[in-house]
Parts: structure tokens; C-alpha cells; sequence
């Protein structure tokens, strides 16, 4: 089953990408993850994307597709995967398609999480996340900043900053939203409210993937 998540910074698609993956056994591919280890690491990539990161741009198209296509060929997609946060730009999209085309595996889902710009900038103010495994956490939600998963301290990621934040948003307006248009042409763009708690969207998006 190859799905992907769309929505703004912070609407919920690592959240929910982590459940689906966890709930199918299909692998949750997240661009922003693979950018982060990359800057972790120090490496050439990585320079390149945190120079856009840090401005709350998005990395160019050309950079996105290598490092799709080299994940894709990972071996651990035959069951099929979820992206959280590809495609972001019409030109991402095209490419999916045609590498899905190829392969004749085309997507079944493009799960659109709405939420509200200022729900937004609540969220990231409170998110905590995992340097380690990537989990996501909200403050509200939890006792103690340790991870669940694996018990490393959590940590706030440089680019939740409420300015950087603001930023993101412009950016998935002027670039991303096309997407919902994209995939709502093909008939299969589901679309979930992201602003109820994270159990009813989870329900809701289980749902639809059961039919
Ligand atoms: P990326 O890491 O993908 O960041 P993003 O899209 O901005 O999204 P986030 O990870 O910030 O949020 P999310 O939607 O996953 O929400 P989450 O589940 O954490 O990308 C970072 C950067 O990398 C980009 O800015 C860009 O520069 C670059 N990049 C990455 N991919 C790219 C691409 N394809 N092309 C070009 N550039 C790319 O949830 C947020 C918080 O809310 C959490 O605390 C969570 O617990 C809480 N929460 C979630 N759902 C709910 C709910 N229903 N109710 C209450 N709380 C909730």
C-alpha cells in the first residue's frame, strides 16, 4: 500500500505516519528525518539542505528526488511505504508518479491533514521530538521529556522557532497546497481534520483505509 501524508508544518503527519506505518508494517519515509541525519552527520547534503531549513524554505526539487529515489531502493518497500512530508512541490509529485509508474505500483492514498495556521503555532511551541528515533511528543500530553520508544531525552528542533515556524507556513501555502488540487484530480485525496485530537483522526484515517 504507498501512501503519502500532506499538510502544513506541524499538522501531523509524522504523528500519523508513524501509527500507519507501525499499524500496516510499511515503512514511514520522512525527507525533513533523512535531512536531519544528514546535518547531523555533517555531511555534504546536509550543509545544503540546512542552508534552506533554517530559512523555513523548502530544499530544491533536484536534491528531494535524489534522495528519494536512493530510499526508495532500500528493499524494505515491497509492501509499500508511507512519505510524511513528499511529495511538497507539483514537480515532487510528477516524479513519484512516474517512479510508481514504472514500477506499476501507483499511490492508493494522499491523506490531507487540515489545520488551522494558528493551531499551528500553538503545536510547535509545546512539540518535543526524539533525536534518536524521530518520535514526536507534545508537551501537554506527556510527564516527562524522556521518549517512550527509546528513552532518550527530548529535545526542540531548531526550526520550531515561532519566526522560522511562520515562515514554514507561507512556504507550504505558496508551494504545497497545490498538491490537495493534484491528487484531488486523481481521485485520491482523503481528507482528515487535524485539528480534533490525534485518536479521532487516527480513527477516521483507519477507516478509510479499511474500505
Ligand atoms: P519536515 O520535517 O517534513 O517538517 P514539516 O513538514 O514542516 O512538518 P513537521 O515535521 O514540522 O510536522 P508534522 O506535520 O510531521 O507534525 P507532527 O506529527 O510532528 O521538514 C522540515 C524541513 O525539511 C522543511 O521545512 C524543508 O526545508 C525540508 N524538507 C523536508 N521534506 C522536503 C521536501 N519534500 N521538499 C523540500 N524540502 C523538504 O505534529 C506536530 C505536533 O503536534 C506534535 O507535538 C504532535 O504531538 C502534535 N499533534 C499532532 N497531531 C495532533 C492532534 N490531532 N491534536 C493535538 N496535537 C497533535
Amino acid at each position: 500500500m504507498n501512501l503519502v501524508m500532506l499538510g502544513a508544518p506541524g499538522a501531523g503527519k509524522g504523528t500519523h505516519g508513524n501509527l500507519i506505518s507501525k499499524k500496516l508494517g510499511i515503512p514511514k519515509i520522512s525527507t525533513g528525518d533523512v535531512f536531519r541525519h544528514h546535518i547531523e552527520e555533517g555531511t555534504e547534503l546536509g550543509l545544503k539542505a540546512k542552508e534552506y531549513m533554517d530559512k523555513g524554505l523548502l530544499v530544491p526539487d533536484d536534491i528531494v528526488m535524489d534522495i528519494v529515489d536512493w530510499r526508495l531502493n532500500h528493499g524494505d518497500c515491497h509492501k509499500g511505504f508511507i512519505f510524511d512530508g513528499f511529495p511538497r512541490t507539483i514537480a515532487q509529485a510528477e516524479h513519484l508518479d512516474k517512479i510508481l509508474a514504472e514500477k506499476g505500483e501507483p499511490l492508493v492514498r494522499a491523506i490531507n491533514l487540515e489545520v488551522d495556521d494558528d493551531v499551528i503555532i500553538d503545536r510547535m511551541k509545546n512539540r518535543r521530538v526524539c533525536p534518536k528515533c524521530g518520535a514526536t511528543y507534545n508537551i501537554l500530553h506527556i510527564e516527562e521529556e524522556i521518549c517512550d520508544e527509546c528513552g532518550t531525552a527530548l529535545i526542540i528542533r531548531e526550526d520550531d522557532e515561532e519566526h522560522t515556524v511562520r515562515k514554514r507556513i507561507v512556504e507550504y501555502h505558496k508551494k504545497s497546497q497545490p498538491l490537495i488540487d493534484y491528487y484531488e484530480e486523481q481521485g485520491i485525496l482523503f481528507r482528515v481534520k487535524g485539528n480534533e485530537g490525534i485518536t479521532h483522526a487516527q480513527e477516521e484515517i483507519f477507516k478509510d483505509l479499511e474500505k
